[in-house]
Order: structure tokens, then C-alpha cells, then sequence
């Protein structure tokens, strides 16, 4: 067992660098078409008592900044949907991370988020460097009082 993760660790972190967890959400960690399988479970799974908003800008910054992808997946999978928790298949969960990750403005890269704890518990959530704080007002985009 122990030799088994021993080698694991030489084959996957050659590199002295990687051997900090230096992953971040920033750097890319899920794929586009990942994001977009994920919007959709999301309006089928999450929609009706979430929106948008409620997982993006500071509300999730306040919640999940400086925790890992492991957390959140492990939040999602144990107490969402909260009238019926784990009811997603694990792959569900990841594409609907990635969304997440999507709505806070995290660029996609080219691998996808693999449903598992583990890995994901290396991936620190960090949010993009704010340019500027101000609402984005979109003349054409702004609706009212949503
Ligand atoms: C039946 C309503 C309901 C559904 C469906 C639901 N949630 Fe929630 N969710 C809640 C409530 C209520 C809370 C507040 C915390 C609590 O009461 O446990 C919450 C909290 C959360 C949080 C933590 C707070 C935050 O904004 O970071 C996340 C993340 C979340 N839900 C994601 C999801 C996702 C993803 C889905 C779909 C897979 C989902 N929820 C489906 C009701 C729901």
C-alpha cells in the first residue's frame, strides 16, 4: 500500500514544484463543455430553489473562498438537492462544480473536474482579482429587480 503510493507520488509530481498544492480554481481546472452539461443539471437539479446569484460574487466568496474543491463537492454530494441529497450521479456533481466555478468567472481550461474527492481536495478555491467592484451594468443585459 504504502510503496503503491509511493510510486504514485514519483510518477505524477516529478517536479519538486508540484509538490505543493498548487492547484487553484483560477488556473483553469475544469472544461467548457463540462460547464455547459453542468448549467443544464443545474436548471434541472438546483434552479428551483437556487439562482445564479446566490453562488456567485462575494455570497460565494464569504462561503468557499480558501477551501478546496473537495469541501464544496463534498457539500454538494452529502446536502443538495436539499429535498433529496446525493440524488445526482457524482459526474453530475463535477459538471455542475464546474458551472459554479463558471458563474464566478474562473476561466475553463482543458481538462475537466474528475468526480472525485481526493483530487479535488487539491484544488484550492480562489476567485478571480477583481477589476473593478462596481456592478457591471450591461445596458442591454440589466434587468430590473432581478
Ligand atoms: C429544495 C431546495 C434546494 C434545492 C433543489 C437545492 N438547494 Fe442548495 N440550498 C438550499 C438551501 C435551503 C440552502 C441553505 C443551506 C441549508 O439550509 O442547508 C442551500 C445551500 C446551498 C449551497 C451553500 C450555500 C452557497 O450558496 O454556497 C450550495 C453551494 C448549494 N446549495 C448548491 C446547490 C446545488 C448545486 C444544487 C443542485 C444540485 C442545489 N443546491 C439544490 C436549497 C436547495
Amino acid at each position: 500500500m504504502k510503496r503503491t503510493l509511493l510510486l504514485f507520488i514519483i510518477c505524477s509530481a516529478p517536479r519538486a514544484t508540484a509538490q505543493t498544492p498548487a492547484r487553484a480554481t483560477t488556473g483553469g481546472v475544469y472544461s467548457a463543455p463540462q460547464a455547459e452539461r453542468g448549467r443544464v443539471a443545474y436548471a434541472g437539479f438546483c434552479r428551483s430553489c437556487h439562482s445564479p446569484a446566490s453562488h456567485s460574487g462575494t455570497t460565494f466568496e464569504k462561503i468557499w473562498k480558501g477551501k478546496t474543491l473537495g469541501d464544496l463537492f463534498g457539500y454538494l454530494t452529502a446536502q443538495m438537492p436539499k429535498n433529496d441529497p446525493g440524488s445526482l450521479n457524482p459526474d453530475q456533481y463535477a459538471d455542475v462544480m464546474a458551472y459554479l466555478l463558471k458563474m464566478n468567472a474562473l476561466p475553463a481550461g482543458k481538462i475537466e473536474l474528475p468526480a472525485d474527492s481526493a483530487q479535488l481536495a487539491s484544488i484550492r478555491i480562489e476567485l478571480p482579482a477583481k477589476k473593478n467592484t462596481a456592478p457591471r451594468a450591461h445596458p442591454t443585459t440589466r434587468k430590473k429587480g432581478a
